[in-house]
């Protein structure tokens, strides 16, 4: 089936502090899941249609890559589109990362997390729906052991601006850049980012380090 085809109707945004985005998930058993679950883990938060995730899952095949979505039919799509190229190195899972981003991993070696073009929350009264809390940074800071790697993307400066000072306020993240990175550490661009970058539009990128305490 074609990817457009494929296509499903979502809603543009969800409300996660919404009570149907704060109840139990099921957490799949991983050693089902991956075929090779000790590999290190990339895990993608709001990795929207996945995109992304199945481009780099087949350019890493020594890596295990996880993206956590909150809209649930972009998962049940991304997932049969995974299984259709046959990638035992990648799932996605419909969960609030704000919610259940301490309970999904098991065992799973985390390594790299990425943040990219998350959900802007332009009005005021709404930047608490935003992804980036103090919670979610002390969660990631828990999770990732030293030398683990955090890579935020937007195309909004004030929310770069914003996730980049509160990785930076956890004294278990150190920034691996002074400066807005110039381009992209990936090989592979994420769907809003091509849209981004068709536009000639500016692109705000960081990257930290998960330091030993
Ligand atoms: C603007 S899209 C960006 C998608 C993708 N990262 C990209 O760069 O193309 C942000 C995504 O984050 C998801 N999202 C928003 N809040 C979330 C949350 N609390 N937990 C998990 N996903 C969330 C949204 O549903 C949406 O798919």
């Amino acid at each position: 089936m074609s990817d457009r085809a494929m296509a499903v109707r979502v809603r543009q945004h969800v409300n996660p502090l919404s009570h149907k985005f704060r109840q139990d998930i099921a957490v799949p058993d991983w050693s089902t899941i991956y075929k090779q679950p000790s590999q290190p883990l990339h895990l993608d938060i709001g990795c929207a249609k996945g995109t992304f995730l199945l481009e780099m899952a087949a350019l890493y095949p020594e890596q295990n890559f996880l993206g956590l979505e909150i809209r649930h039919p972009l998962v049940v799509a991304a997932n049969e589109r995974r299984d259709r190229q046959q990638l035992q190195n990648l799932h996605y899972l419909w969960g609030n990362a704000n919610v259940h981003l301490g309970k999904i991993l098991g065992g799973l070696p985390l390594h790299t997390v990425t943040i990219q073009f998350p959900d802007p929350w332009f009005k005021r009264r709404h930047h608490k729906r935003r992804v980036v809390t103090p919670e979610l940074v002390a969660t990631l800071a828990a999770l990732l052991p030293a030398g683990g790697r955090v890579v935020l993307q937007s195309d909004v400066l004030e929310v770069a601006e914003s996730m980049v000072q509160q990785f930076r306020a956890h004294a278990a993240f150190r920034s691996t850049c002074t400066d807005w990175l110039p381009q992209s550490p990936w090989p592979v661009a994420t769907e809003r980012e091509k849209c981004v970058l068709r536009k000639g539009l500016p692109v705000y990128r960081w990257q930290l380090e998960r330091c030993a305490l």
